[in-house]
């Protein structure tokens, strides 16, 4: 059984619910572009929102980080992993958290407990010293000279820079062929982190204050490639089983062994990994110039680079064999993966094709820099991105291997000054003003805040805005509700909204501070990803909510409005489709 299953199979067996693994692209968190860890699908029931599926919860979850990026081609490094991770929702605490993790190491998967050290958080002038998990350990068996008391930087878990958070433990394990140690020093890197439970107790504000949380959580992380590395015996995470197939066949498609040219060969698979994951999301993503859109094109096209340096002919399907052994790999546990494979293939070629044209083009130029310069000024830096298609990250790249350096402020501002002249354009073309925003789309907002009123009204209060995406043909809206709508209900929802835009009401809008905003009642999704001015859109009484716009002036714009589909999204998670006639 592979480890997933081991995992979720234990959780279960002490009571917990599996839940399905959420998008890699979060779905109502726009301050982020990934889902970085376990944990954040589940902020708003660790802060208190019930969960649908109970108090005790466990996943494996698709995750990305984008900080390593520069890191990957080492031996520990991805960019896209997976977190099992299991959740205490005001149910359980220290002691059983720590004795679960405790029996899932020792007992499943048979580490010796010889090999493990902990480490607990020291505390602070504001939190104590966490003795409830030192003294946990120690009746489990852990020596005292096994446990190592760290501050805030080390033991300390809060996703960016406010949320639910807490002190934490964190297991090591004794990673090298060389005699245990009896003393823990956490500084030596052959102790490594497999494991980290987090006890949320407090919340942080974005002014650094620290209050404490009425609902006591426990949220862990375990990161799997790691753990599977230390189970196989390996120090580096690409010589796991979950990568053999793929290293295998890159081997055969470049005809070089693994040894020796390891760097190219793991920024490949880490970034066809990835790229698999993220353009199989349900959030459709694309290469493109920015957001989601940028990594997606960085990682594909820093990944045919590295193919080329090693001789791997552009014009064979080098990807798609890559892709399909991901898909493989990946389609059993996200359904998301085998469905929309056929597009994960189209966007890898395309992408591969369009940027195999400039690719031998551009790197003429690096060469012929580094025979007459030293520096790659910012405007050729610029020339590299417009019209050969080199994100700036490649170019430092290539351009450190060449011993050239590149004038990156100097890049920066060329496209500033190219963004200006193309945003002065687009302004030009939508003349009434809305950059970005076609009329049919801006009309689909408003249709969407009186949706959102509507389902208040009609579900009740609890009703808000978990999701939205709006496109010219349709709007979409997702929310928390646990049954599946009846017909009368959609009929009901259907029928306000209808009378709304019939009784012609004004959209108003007003620039306030955040403070007063909500005070008033305003209706916000995450109010700490707001800065502190903002602008408050109104629809009469019926809705006020914080929003960028922009919207009609006047509901009686909007025309008839028509459910098309309601369905789930994902556990406890409905979706609206509507469109407007
Ligand atoms: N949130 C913690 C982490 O990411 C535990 O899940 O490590």
């Amino acid at each position: 059984m592979n480890l997933k299953d081991k995992y979720i199979n234990f959780f279960v067996s002490k009571g917990h619910k599996q839940i399905p693994s959420a998008p890699v692209v979060p779905e109502n968190d726009p301050s982020v572009l990934f889902n970085t860890a376990g944990m954040q699908p589940l902020i708003p029931y660790l802060m208190g929102e019930p969960h649908p599926y109970g108090k005790r919860l466990c996943d494996y979850q698709k995750c990305i980080r984008l900080t390593d990026l520069d890191s990957i081609g080492d031996k520990t490094h991805h960019t896209f992993f997976e977190m099992l991770g299991n959740w205490s929702l005001g149910d359980y605490f220290k002691k059983e958290s720590i004795a679960y993790s405790f029996e899932f190491l020792t007992k499943v998967l048979q580490i010796p407990i010889e090999y493990l050290a902990i480490t607990v958080y020291k505390g602070d002038e504001k939190i104590p010293r966490d003795e409830v998990s030192a003294q946990v350990w120690k009746e489990l068996g852990i020596k005292e000279e096994r446990i190592a008391y760290l501050d805030k930087e080390h033991n300390f878990w809060i996703p960016g820079s406010s949320g639910p958070c807490g002190g934490d433990t964190e297991i090591f394990y004794w990673r090298s062929s060389k005699s245990v140690p009896e003393v823990f020093d956490p500084e030596d890197e052959d102790w490594v982190e497999i494991w980290n439970n987090v006890f949320m107790e407090y919340y942080q504000e974005e002014d650094g204050s620290v209050h404490e949380l009425t609902q006591k959580n426990v949220d862990t992380g375990m990161g799997l490639e790691r753990v599977v590395a230390v189970l196989e015996h390996k120090e580096d995470n690409y010589l796991t089983s979950i990568w053999d197939e793929a290293r295998t066949l890159l081997e055969t498609i470049s005809g070089k062994p693994y040894e020796g040219n390891e760097e190219s060969m793991r920024i490949i698979l880490d970034h066809i990994r990835t790229s698999v994951i993220i353009a199989s999301d349900p959030a459709h993503i694309k290469p493109s110039n920015t957001d989601q859109g940028y990594i997606l094109r960085r990682l594909i096209r820093r990944a045919i680079r590295h193919a080329r340096k090693l001789g791997i002919d552009l014009n064979s399907n080098f990807e798609e064999q890559l892709a399909r052994c991901f898909i493989k790999l990946y389609q059993e546990y996200y359904h998301e993966v085998k469905d929309n494979q056929e597009i994960v293939l189209n966007i890898l070629k395309n992408e591969k094709e369009k940027f195999s044209k400039t690719l031998e083009k551009g790197l003429k130029i690096f060469e012929k820099i580094s025979e007459q310069k030293e520096e790659i000024d910012g405007e050729m830096a610029f020339h590299l991105y417009d019209t050969f298609g080199f994100p700036i990250e490649l170019t430092i790249e290539v351009a450190k291997e060449k011993g050239l350096n590149v004038d990156i402020k100097g890049f920066d501002e060329k496209f500033k000054e190219h963004q200006e002249k193309s945003r002065t354009a687009s302004v030009g073309k939508f003349k009434g003003g809305l950059s970005g925003n076609s009329e049919i789309e801006t009309k689909y907002h408003t249709a969407t805040h009186l949706l959102n009123a509507a389902l208040k009204k009609v579900l009740g209060s609890n009703v808000h805005q978990l999701g939205s995406n709006i496109t010219e043909e349709r709007l979409r809206f997702d929310f928390p509700c646990d049954h599946k709508l009846t017909e009368e209900e959609k009929k009901k929802v259907e029928d306000l909204v209808n009378e709304w835009i019939e009784k012609a009401i004004p959209v108003t809008h007003e620039v306030m501070e955040k403070e007063k905003a909500i005070a008033s009642g305003a209706e916000c999704m995450f109010i700490d990803k707001y800065p502190d001015m903002v602008t408050v859109y109104k629809i009469g009484d019926i809705s006020m909510e914080l929003c960028g716009g922009p919207h009609v002036n006047n509901t009686k714009e909007i025309g008839h409005f028509k459910i098309k589909k309601e369905e789930a999204s994902s556990a406890g998670v409905r979706r609206i489709k509507a469109i407007i006639e």
